[in-house]
């Protein structure tokens, strides 16, 4: 039901580097961790990068949408001065890159299908067809997620072959009519939403469950005795890979 690590590092490197690049990345490895979460959107040009953002402003340095620049101009800009001097120039990744540098060091990847407001089904198909490609070996296949199901939608239709998981904040009361019609195999959801009734519900009906972001050692025991099967954490510090 669950056959991934049970922690992950949230966003490549929790709250320890700049989310979502590839010094996020090494940040990680360096606490161990050989698995992440990140998030991925289309540039302008369709091709897909790691930004959590629809906007510039909070981790990229510059204005407007992340739609208006193509993804060679997100390249060169700046994606690590906002979380600290020492890591001005980190870049905005394209996909590939973090896809090339989590295989390279054997770690395990939940991408998180983010698209933009109105190009859902473009961003699950063009980012499930990239996946689909990169591991036709199927080596180490990733687990794709998304809160958009029109996204995972288009997902299934280009990559059929590639898990997926429904993301939601609470987990709504239909979400097994939800999660079967997109063909999912895991809820990923908000821990401080989750309760236990629903969580052994989720487990009994042979769903895999995973939490998002929990970052307290005591509720992430609390959830592993609730049936949770894995979480995401922004502290590397406090929720380490052989967590128990
Ligand atoms: O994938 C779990 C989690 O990352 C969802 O929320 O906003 O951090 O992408 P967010
Ligand atoms: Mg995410």
């Amino acid at each position: 039901m669950w056959p991934y690590p049970r922690i992950l590092a949230h966003r490549g490197g929790g709250k320890l580097a700049p989310e979502n690049t590839i010094a996020a990345l090494r940040c990680g490895l360096e606490h161990g961790f050989r698995a992440v979460e990140f998030d991925v959107m289309l540039a302008r040009d369709g091709v897909p990068v790691v930004l959590h953002d629809p906007f510039l402003g909070r981790t990229v340095a510059g204005s407007g949408n992340v739609f208006d620049y193509d993804a060679a101009e997100l390249q060169a800009m700046d994606a690590g001065a906002w979380f600290a001097s020492r890591f001005a120039g980190e870049p905005v990744p394209l996909f590939a890159e973090v896809v090339d540098f989590c295989r390279a060091h054997g770690i395990w990847m939940n991408i998180e299908i983010k698209p933009a407001p109105g190009f859902e089904r473009e961003t699950g198909s063009v980012v499930a067809g990239a996946t689909g490609a990169m591991f036709s070996d199927g080596v180490g296949v990733p687990l794709l997620s998304s809160f958009s199901e029109t996204a995972l939608a288009a997902a299934r239709d280009a990559a059929p072959e590639l898990p997926r998981a429904v993301l939601f904040d609470a987990v709504p009361p239909d979400w097994q009519a939800r999660a079967a019609a997109l063909g999912a195999v895991a809820i990923h959801c908000n821990h401080s939403r989750l309760d236990g009734a629903t969580a052994a519900a989720i487990k009994a009906a042979g769903f895999g469950l995973f939490c998002y972001t929990v970052n307290n050692p005591a509720r992430a025991r609390a959830l592993f005795a609730m049936g949770v099967d894995g979480l995401c954490t922004d502290r590397l510090d406090l929720i380490a890979p052989d967590f128990a």
